[in-house]
């Protein structure tokens, strides 16, 4: 059985197989074909934090591949009273089928894992974002870009970690540029630099978000104030200035480049609202994929419960 923590678990070609198989259940659907991949399956989505997308697109999507998803605030459930992590991964998961969970550190989603008897999916965590980055290349790869260059301007945060991962897999450019202070997890781009050496990934690290976004196909940006770190707004706001993306910073990216948000995007925080209207048929794109993206990482995944 495999989890989906991290997009490291994974080899290249198995990360392009539910790129594919998204891109497949995408055009069924959009014929109005709605293949039961996984019928009478439930899937069980615990959110510590706050959601739009991922919790719309995770139950609208087990519920069109002939499933029902359970959605499971910690508001509400015990986990959130104190019950242990291990404990509730040992009762829901004798119950479901697969379960997503958005959480803080890594290592909760970690612990879930270890304990439960059926796939476990991310859907974020304070490290990484790794089902949204899955919809991020197969939006790339819809908007025609086959060889990404990706700026990367704003935090270095869980965006930037699953980016990292995804250009340290597949092996494209990406370069980051973050204000002093917000770099990535050593350990991440000690990480990504390793998988960079087998894949050709190109992946540099700077502070000056014209080098990174001169010449790039995609620039993409995340909010500065990630949650769980409301307290630090402030401070962050004055440390993050000289960091949007505006039409000045995308005027140095190719003709014809993309710009990428995960959303929520904060106007004229990280992205102008010029910037951001100009490209929202790619960002809302973005987040339709979502929808899609995750059908694929579902279904492979039940497709490898045998695996060890
Ligand atoms: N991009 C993303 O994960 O959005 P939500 O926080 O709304 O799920
Ligand atoms: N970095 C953001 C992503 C939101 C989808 C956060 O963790 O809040």
């Amino acid at each position: 059985m495999r989890h989906f923590l991290s997009l490291k678990d994974f080899t290249k070609s198995e990360l392009l197989e539910m790129i594919t198989l998204a891109q497949t259940i995408k055009e069924q659907t959009k014929r109005k074909e709605f293949v039961p991949y996984l019928e009478h399956q439930t899937l069980g989505m615990i959110f510590e934090k706050s959601s739009t997308r991922t919790r719309v697109s995770f139950e609208t999507g087990i519920y069109q591949l002939g499933g029902v998803g359970l959605f499971l605030s910690s508001n509400d459930i015990q986990l959130g009273r104190g019950e242990p992590m291990k404990d509730t991964a040992r009762v829901i998961s004798r119950m479901v089928d697969m379960v997503m969970i958005r959480t803080f550190e890594q290592s909760k989603i970690e612990e879930f894992a270890r304990y439960s008897k059926v796939p476990v999916i991310n859907g974020l965590t304070d490290s990484y974002h790794p089902v949204q980055l899955m919809t991020d290349y197969m939006t790339m790869l819809e908007c025609g870009i086959t060889e990404p260059v990706v700026a990367y301007v704003g935090d270095g945060n869980n965006m930037t970690h699953s980016w990292l991962m995804l250009a340290g897999k597949l092996g494209f450019e990406l370069r980051v540029a973050t204000p002093v202070g917000y770099e990535c997890d050593p350990q991440i781009v000690a990480d990504a630099l390793e998988m960079a050496k087998e894949s050709g990934a190109k992946l540099s690290f700077g502070h000056d978000p014209k080098v990174a976004v001169a010449g790039a196909n995609v620039v993409t940006t995340d909010t500065w104030v990630s949650m769980g770190q409301e307290e630090e707004k402030e401070k962050r706001l004055k440390d993050f200035d000289g960091f949007i993306v505006d039409e000045q910073l995308m005027a140095l990216a190719q003709a014809g480049a993309i710009f990428l948000h995960c959303l929520p995007a904060y106007r004229d925080y990280e992205v102008s609202e010029a910037v951001f209207e100009a490209h929202a048929d790619e960002i809302f794109l973005e987040a339709e994929n979502r929808l899609h993206a995750q059908k694929g990482i579902m279904v492979w995944l039940d497709q490898h419960r045998g695996d060890e």
